[in-house]
C-alpha cells in the first residue's frame, strides 16, 4: 500500500485536478453498507493497492495536430462556448453494453477515446478559448466503486488518472462528473454542442441556452467541423493507408478461405474479415456486407445469413478501422469458382471500366460530381449498349434512368466515418471542388435483382460493386487501395494463385 496522502498520489499538471472519486456513486448500493459484503470485507477491499500512476507518459502522436484543430475551432465562433461531447455507453441489453466507439469530432479533436468524456472550449477574457478535456477519473476506491459497480475498473479494467490524460493529451483535464454543475455555474455565453452522443448532457446546455435557434446553431458547429475533417492532413492519410493496408490483408484472408467459407456461409467470411480487423485495428469500420448471389443486389446486405455456393459472385465490402478509429471502405467482387462466367465477366468488366474512368477524374480543382459523372457515364452507355434501357444515352444520364441498375452515388468521402463528413454544406462537398488531401471512395455498381422483368434472366441475380479508396494529390490521385487486384483478369489470377 502506497504510505503517499492522496496529494502526493496525484502529482498535478497546473491545470489539471487530482483524481478525486468521493462523489463516484455506486449504482443500486448505499455507500458504506453494501448488500451481501461484510463490513470486514469492505474494509478490506479499500487497502493494499499499490499506487500504479504513470508519470513518464508521452502525449499522443496526434496531440499537436488535435491543438492545432481546436486552435482553427476557436477562431470560427469567438466568445461562444462549444462543447464536444465523446459518448456514452449504450445498452445492448439487461447488463451489458454496445463496444463504446468514441463520436468523431471528439477524437479529432483531442487524441483521445474515453467514453464520457468531453471537450469544452471556453471563451477566454483574452479573446480565444481555454480547453479543458472533461473524463471519468480513476475508480473510487473508498465507496467500493471500483470493485461494485459493473463499470468499476476492476471489471472493465483501469482508467486513466486525470493528470495521465493529461499529460497524453496535452489538455487540461478535469472531473466529467462535475461538469454540469459548472456549466449551470458558469457566466452565461452562447454555447453549442454537438447533438447525438450525450443525451444528458444536451438537456443541461438546453437548459442553458433556451430553445431559440438552437438547433440551427448546433448544426452550425456540426457543419464547421465536418467541413474542417474534409481534407487530411498526412497523419491522416497514414491512419487511412494503414487501414487499407489492413483491409488488403483481410481480403487475402477471405480468399484464403473461400474454399471452405463455400461450405458454410457468408458468416464465415464476415468473420475471417472480422479477426483481420480486431486483431489489426480496432473493429470494422461499417457492418461488414458478405453478399454471395444475389444478395449482392441487396445494397447493405448485412445479414449475411446466406450460402456461398460455387458459381456464385461474392460481393465483400469491408474496412479494418484503425486503432485511432480511421475507416477504409473496399469492395472487391469475386467469383467463388474462381473464374467469371461469361455473363458475370460483362457486368463487370463494365463496372470496372466504369470505376476506371471514375478513378481518372479524381484531381484537385474537379468537380467533386466529376467522378460520379464520368461513371454513370459508362455504366449508362453499356446498359444501351445492351439493349437493357433505350437510347440515347444523353436522354437516360438526362432522365437518370441508368439508376434503376446502379442504385448508388458513386462515392463518398472517407476518414474517421466511412461516410465522412456528411453533414458539410453542399457547396464545399457535393457541389463542391476536389482539394489534395481529400480522401474518397470510387464504387460504381451494376445490380440486376432476381426478381426484374426488364432484363432477360441471365442478368438476374448478379450485383457487382468494385470499390476503391482515393487520394486526391497535388497532381492528380493516388489509389490508396490499389494493391488489392481490381481487374477481372488480375482477380482470376489473384483467386488461382491463393488457393495454390
Ligand atoms: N460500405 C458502404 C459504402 O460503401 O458506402
Ligand atoms: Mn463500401
Ligand atoms: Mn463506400
Amino acid at each position: 500500500m502506497s504510505q503517499e496522502s492522496p496529494a502526493q498520489r496525484f502529482e498535478t499538471l497546473p491545470e489539471t485536478e487530482a483524481d478525486d472519486s468521493a462523489e463516484a456513486p455506486v449504482k443500486g448500493r448505499k455507500n458504506g453498507l453494501y448488500p451481501g459484503v461484510s463490513d470486514e470485507l469492505a474494509e478490506l477491499m479499500t487497502t493494499g493497492w499499490a499506487d500504479t500512476e504513470m508519470h513518464d507518459l508521452e502525449p499522443v502522436e496526434q496531440a499537436p495536430l488535435a491543438a492545432a484543430r481546436r486552435e482553427a475551432l476557436s477562431h470560427r465562433f469567438p466568445g461562444e462556448r462549444l462543447v464536444v461531447p465523446a459518448g456514452n455507453l449504450r445498452t445492448r441489453s439487461n447488463d451489458t453494453e454496445y463496444p463504446f466507439r468514441a463520436s468523431c469530432d471528439y477524437v479529432y479533436l483531442t487524441g483521445d477515446q474515453t467514453r464520457d468524456g468531453v471537450l469544452v472550449l471556453e471563451p477566454s477574457e483574452s479573446g480565444g478559448h481555454d480547453t479543458v478535456a472533461y473524463l471519468l477519473p480513476r475508480s473510487n476506491r473508498d465507496n467500493g466503486e471500483f470493485w461494485l459497480d459493473g463499470q468499476g475498473e476492476l471489471w472493465v479494467g483501469r482508467r486513466r488518472s486525470l493528470s495521465e490524460s493529461s499529460r497524453l493529451l496535452g489538455l487540461p483535464c478535469r472531473d466529467v462528473r462535475r461538469l454540469a454543475e459548472e456549466l449551470r455555474s458558469a457566466p452565461p455565453v452562447p454555447t453549442r454542442i454537438v447533438r447525438g452522443h450525450d443525451a444528458e448532457l444536451e438537456k443541461v446546455v438546453a437548459e442553458l441556452v433556451g430553445p431559440a435557434d438552437a438547433e440551427e446553431r448546433d448544426q452550425e458547429l456540426k457543419q464547421v467541423l465536418d467541413e474542417m475533417r474534409l481534407v487530411k492532413d498526412e497523419w491522416e492519410v497514414a491512419q487511412l493507408q494503414k487501414a487499407v493496408d489492413s483491409t488488403v490483408r483481410g481480403f487475402h484472408d477471405v480468399v484464403a478461405v473461400l474454399d471452405q467459407a463455400r461450405a458454410t456461409s457468408e458468416r464465415y467470411i464476415e468473420g475471417t474479415f472480422f479477426l483481420r480487423a480486431r486483431v489489426e485495428g480496432n473493429d470494422v469500420g461499417y457492418g461488414t456486407i458478405a453478399a454471395s448471389g444475389a444478395h449482392a443486389c441487396t445494397l447493405h446486405w448485412t445479414r449475411n445469413d446466406g450460402p456461398v455456393n460455387p458459381g456464385d459472385l461474392l460481393l465483400l465490402d469491408a474496412g479494418v478501422e484503425t486503432d485511432t478509429l480511421y475507416t477504409a471502405d473496399v469492395t472487391r467482387t469475386l467469383p467463388v469458382s474462381g473464374t467469371f462466367t461469361d455473363i458475370q465477366r460483362k457486368v463487370y468488366d463494365a463496372v470496372y471500366e466504369a470505376q476506371e474512368a471514375g478513378i481518372a477524374a479524381v484531381k484537385p480543382g474537379a468537380a467533386y460530381r466529376d467522378f460520379h459523372d464520368a461513371a454513370q457515364r459508362v455504366l449508362a452507355e453499356k446498359l444501351v449498349e445492351w439493349g437493357l434501357v433505350e437510347g440515347p444515352v444523353e436522354r437516360v444520364l438526362e432522365l437518370g434512368l441508368q439508376r434503376r441498375y446502379t442504385l448508388h452515388g458513386t462515392g463518398h468521402m472517407l476518414g474517421l466515418d466511412v461516410h465522412d463528413c456528411a453533414t458539410a454544406r453542399r457547396e464545399s462537398y457535393a457541389d463542391g471542388t476536389l482539394e489534395p488531401g481529400m480522401v474518397l471512395t470510387v464504387e460504381p455498381g451494376l445490380y440486376f435483382q432476381s426478381n426484374d422483368l426488364t432484363v432477360p434472366a441471365e442478368y438476374r441475380g448478379i450485383g457487382v460493386r468494385i470499390e476503391d479508396d482515393i487520394l486526391v494529390t497535388l497532381d492528380g490521385n493516388r489509389n490508396l487501395s490499389a494493391a488489392l487486384p481490381r481487374r477481372s483478369d488480375e482477380v482470376e489470377e489473384w483467386l488461382a494463385a491463393t488457393r495454390g
